[in-house]
């Protein structure tokens, strides 16, 4: 879809409210609603018109997103007035994603201060706030891999993803520094799900030849993990396969796939490695507990376990675990303020 379409959004009811309040929309497209209700007609909504389902022939637009829930309301206003071209959720998401970017590009590019403020205010209103490209990567170049990284780590989900971007730009420069400064040891992700940032430590381990360890249930949570602080989480990622995992991220003679209940899934040639970067990423008090009790031990001197969900409030059996070992083992989590909140505790040299 071209970046000058011009949209028209049908339905202005709990529909279009959760799409709003799901995903950072870009107003700059959008030229008008439409609606059946006609206590709308004629009002403004979000600086644009609603008109009638009559009046779309007499406007102007490139496409028309449906954001009424009802499956057959959605088919029947799509053979009724199949002249038109219309745009489905994926593809309006994901479209719309791309034009914020564009948009911030251009407002850095530009360096113009009135499309930045608008930008800002179109994102905070849907709890989004712009991250800057670090200076080191959109100045200087410094990581050539990043177009590459960014189409690995936005290739199972583009929305949240991109939101989180700061996250990726933590693991590329961290896991390079670690690597420029010979820290010894193997990359490890406790929590893969699709495998977005399994990808990243995959081609980063091939590029510094180091082996990799992936470790999942690949069948979403435990119940046995479902209790105490996380007696009221609800079961999650079940929509993923070790097959589709490995399709996605990739295998070779150095990469190992753990598949089961951690740490009961821990093998030999686990427990006999050390570990240079640890990414523990399974929200649940239990399995992150037992992740920094088996990892911290292995952890090379210079190396680095960057726990998520510490502070993003989600899981408080995350910052649960994650307080308690660092203060029987005397550390201090340095905090990351990307989205979810990441601890990261390293280990000096
Ligand atoms: C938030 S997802 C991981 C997201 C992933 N790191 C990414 O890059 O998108 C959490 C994952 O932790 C896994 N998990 C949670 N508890 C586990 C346990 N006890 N053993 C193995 N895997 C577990 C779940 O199966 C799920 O795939």
């Amino acid at each position: 879809m071209e970046s000058k379409a011009r949209i028209l959004i049908w339905g202005c009811g709990q529909g279009l409210k959760e799409v709003f309040e799901k995903y950072p929309i870009s107003m700059n497209n959008i030229v008008g609603f439409v609606d059946i209700n006609r206590d709308l007609w004629g009002k403004s909504i979000y600086n644009c018109i609603v008109i009638s389902p009559e009046e779309i022939d007499n406007s102007a637009f490139d496409y028309i997103f449906i954001t009424v829930k009802n499956d057959d309301v959605v088919n029947s206003i799509k053979s009724e007035y199949s002249q038109y071209k219309f745009i489905d959720r994926e593809e309006f998401v994901d479209w719309n994603m791309r034009q914020i970017s564009c948009f911030a590009e251009m407002a850095l590019e530009d360096n113009d201060e009135k499309i930045m403020r608008y930008y800002h205010r179109v994102l905070r209103s849907y709890g989004c706030y712009p991250v800057a490209i670090p200076d080191s990567i959109y100045f200087f170049d410094k990581y050539a891999e990043y177009q590459n990284l960014l189409i690995k780590y936005t290739g199972k989900n583009t929305v949240n993803q991109l939101k989180d971007i700061s996250r990726l730009h933590s693991f590329m420069m961290n896991i390079n520094r670690l690597m420029q400064n010979s820290i010894e040891g193997a990359f490890a992700e406790l929590g893969v799900y699709l495998g977005n940032n399994a990808a990243i430590l995959y081609d980063y381990a091939q590029t510094y030849d180091r082996k990799l360890f992936l470790f999942d249930t690949f069948e979403g949570f435990d119940d046995r993990d479902l209790v105490g602080v996380d007696s009221g989480q609800k079961m999650q990622f079940k929509d993923t396969s070790l097959e589709a995992v490995k399709k996605f991220v990739g295998e070779n003679s150095k990469t190992v796939y753990v598949k089961g209940y951690f740490p009961e899934s821990v093998t030999e040639e686990c427990k006999k490695e050390k570990y240079a970067f640890v990414s523990i990423d399974c929200d649940l008090y239990i399995p992150i507990k037992a992740g920094l009790e088996f990892f911290y031990p292995r952890l090379s001197k210079g190396g680095m376990i960057f726990i998520h969900d510490f502070s993003g409030c989600f899981f408080e059996g995350a910052r649960q675990a994650v307080d308690e070992y660092c203060k029987a083992n005397c550390l201090t989590p340095v905090l990351l303020p990307d989205k979810a909140g990441t601890a990261v505790i390293t280990k000096s040299l």
